[in-house]
């Protein structure tokens, strides 16, 4: 049986070339996740037509009634899930035309708030992984380092994203709890949380200078894949090693 990921956000971007490393290159079956059912349904269909295994499913991290949503039909179609990949994310501290309460809240809660929700109505789906060995993984941002905001040396210490930092700041925190979470009672899991580097995406306005998407998704697809008994739980990386916390 193909081992089963979820991935948010994968209609486009890093999460995209994720969910196409995972199917065309692991066997993984994808569950291909857009807040736009029809952004994500061509992902998915492209991929079956190669013969890969994917489905579509609509899921907005801003709605709880969505978010149940998806749990409710992983549990249904798969009764269990082997790989969930918190990629979706959005960076709009540089909208200067959005209040400090919209920028704030709109961050957490579609950084934060949603996988956090997401993560915790999947546990039981995780535990009942058909591999054995559910893993989680949240992508972050080498700018949610307390080290490295506080590194004056930085190159970029002075970009203004303190709302998007303080988001992925708490990602991390929560990769440390769900990894105290899938170990209770016996169980097992390896959770962590990746950067991806610069990337050339919608998020970063499509910059040049950026990597690719595809070799954003590198460090994600090797920490998602690995169920050897060396695996990796509880890091924080980058495609070069560990960073600092
Ligand atoms: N790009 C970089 O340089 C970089 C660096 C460090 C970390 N990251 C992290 O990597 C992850 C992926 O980034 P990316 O560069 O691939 O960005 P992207 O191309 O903008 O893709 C982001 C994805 O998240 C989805 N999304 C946004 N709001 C959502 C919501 N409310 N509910 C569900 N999905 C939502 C987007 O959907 P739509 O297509 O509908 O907008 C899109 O599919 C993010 O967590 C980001 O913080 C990126």
């Amino acid at each position: 049986m193909s081992p089963i990921a979820l991935i948010t956000g994968s209609n486009q971007g890093i999460g995209r070339a994720t969910a196409e490393a995972l199917a065309i290159n692991h066997g993984f079956h994808v569950i291909i996740t857009s807040r736009n059912l029809a952004a994500g349904e061509p992902v998915a269909s492209s991929l079956r037509e190669k013969g890969h295994k994917a489905t579509a499913i609509q899921l907005d991290l801003t709605s709880e009634e969505s978010i149940k949503a998806a749990v409710a039909f992983v549990e249904k179609e798969f009764g269990g899930l082997d790989v969930l990949i918190n990629n979706a994310g959005i960076l709009i501290d540089v909208h200067k035309d959005l209040s400090p309460w919209e920028l704030y809240n709109r961050t957490f809660t579609t950084n934060v708030v949603g996988p956090g929700v997401l993560t915790e109505l999947l546990v039981p789906s995780l535990r009942k992984a058909p591999s054995g060995l559910p893993r989680i993984i949240f992508l972050t941002s080498s700018m949610g380092s307390l080290a490295y905001a506080t590194d004056k040396s930085l190159p970029w210490y002075g970009i203004d994203y303190k709302v998007y930092d303080a988001s992925k700041a708490a990602v991390n925190m929560l990769m440390l709890n769900f990894a105290r979470v899938l170990e209770e009672d016996g169980g097992v899991g390896r959770v962590n949380a990746v950067c991806p580097g610069y990337v050339n995406s919608n998020l970063t306005r499509f910059d040049a200078r950026g990597m690719s998407v595809e070799m954003g998704a590198r460090r994600v697809v090797e920490v998602a894949v690995d169920d050897g008994p060396e695996g990796v739980s509880r890091t924080f990386s980058n495609a070069n090693g560990e960073l600092p916390w």
